[in-house]
């Protein structure tokens, strides 16, 4: 499945992110990409030099920078989005900013390059607490509560969804829509759970401690079935190469306990685990959810990489790389 794209012109709107570079560095080596980011949360170092690499710097909340690009392609993969649990709570407009006008911006942008395939990053988000575990794809969306700023994220990628699926079936534009779930990896950012619990390991490492406490946020028992970075870009491979329109889960269905991961750290790090999960600040957190990946298994889609091997790659990056945390903790956003 790996390369499986070849020899297109492809538009990547967030390919400085998380997912982005990863994405964009593989889509590169046989396609020619367009990566657009306006950098907020992105970074310019995370992507190789590679000829096929175009970088254009735009809002895609700007229609007016979206549509100075003029650039024609076979495919536009649109995943710019303010992510980042901590954002939602802090930043629920900017999050819904991005998440609705980019996503209009972009099918305006792709009737008028008449771009024929279009794919969309959802979330898991979407579901909110759901009924079914394994988690289908044809199950309700919610947004439980309109006073909790968290679904400002889930509520933009319901919107994103309904949006781009609409639109797909009005202009006869063929739509993929991906719903990741909690993907991991490296060089994944500061505000997700797996780099939020390893950096006190780094920082206990740096001063040769013995000892680390973890002071949890949500709630210790609950799991998530983490996804390593190189099965979702498998995914979003996968997706890509599609004709037809499509809702896809992407992940990887093993479920892992919050504290489990805790003590795999402490294993991989060597050092003595104290935990204290006396607050909870997530409010409207979840405590498990798991995807459904029957469909996308159907197009060939397996996730290779398991948990602890996903995990020591991350950790092994995070230590190597410590010294830029120093640096880069002075963007909020990341
Ligand atoms: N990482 C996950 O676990 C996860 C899970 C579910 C869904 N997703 C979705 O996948 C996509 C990629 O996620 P990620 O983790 O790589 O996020 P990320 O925050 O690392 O990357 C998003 C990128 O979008 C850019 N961006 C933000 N606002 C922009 C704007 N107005 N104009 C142009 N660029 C803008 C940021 O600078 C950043 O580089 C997002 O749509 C996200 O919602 C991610």
């Amino acid at each position: 499945m790996t390369g499986s794209i070849k020899n297109k012109k492809i538009i990547l709107s967030g390919g400085a992110g998380f997912i982005g570079h990863h994405l964009l560095n593989r889509l590169a080596t046989n396609n020619t990409v367009f990566m657009i980011d306006n950098l907020k949360r992105g970074l310019l170092r995370r992507f190789n030099e590679n000829e096929n690499i175009n970088f254009h710097q735009i809002d895609i909340t700007d229609l007016d920078q979206m549509v100075s690009l003029k650039q024609e392609a076979d495919i536009f993969i649109h995943l710019a989005a303010i992510n980042g649990t901590e954002n939602f709570y802090q930043r629920p407009i900017e999050v819904m900013d991005v998440g609705v006008l980019g996503v209009i911006n972009v099918f305006k942008y792709c009737a008028e390059m008449s771009i024929p395939k279009v794919v969309v990053a959802s979330s898991a988000e979407v579901y909110q607490k759901p009924k079914t575990i394994p988690t289908p794809e044809d199950i309700e969306l919610v947004v439980p509560s309109h006073l909790n700023p968290r679904y400002s994220y889930g509520l933009s990628k319901i919107f994103t969804e309904f949006y781009s699926l609409h639109y797909g079936l009005q202009k006869d534009l063929s739509v993929s829509i991906f719903r990741p779930h909690n993907v991991y990896g490296e060089d994944m950012g500061y505000k997700h759970v797996i780099p939020e619990f390893m950096l006190p390991f780094l920082k206990a490492k740096s001063e040769n401690k013995k000892t680390v406490l973890i002071k949890t946020k949500g709630p210790i028992n609950s799991s998530r079935a983490f996804c390593y970075i190189s099965d979702i870009v498998d995914g979003i491979e996968a997706i890509s190469d599609q004709s037809s329109s499509g809702v896809y889960n992407i992940g990887n269905p093993t479920s892992i306990n919050i504290k489990d991961i805790l003590l795999m750290l402490s294993d991989i790090s060597g050092l003595e685990l104290q935990i204290d999960d006396s607050k909870n600040e997530h409010l409207g957190s979840v405590t498990e959810r798991v995807p459904d990946i029957a469909k996308i298994a159907s197009l060939g889609y397996s996730p290779k990489i398991n948990f602890l091997e996903g995990l020591t790659k991350t950790y092994n990056w995070y230590q190597k790389n410590y010294h830029l945390y120093e640096e880069e903790k002075i963007n909020t956003y990341l």
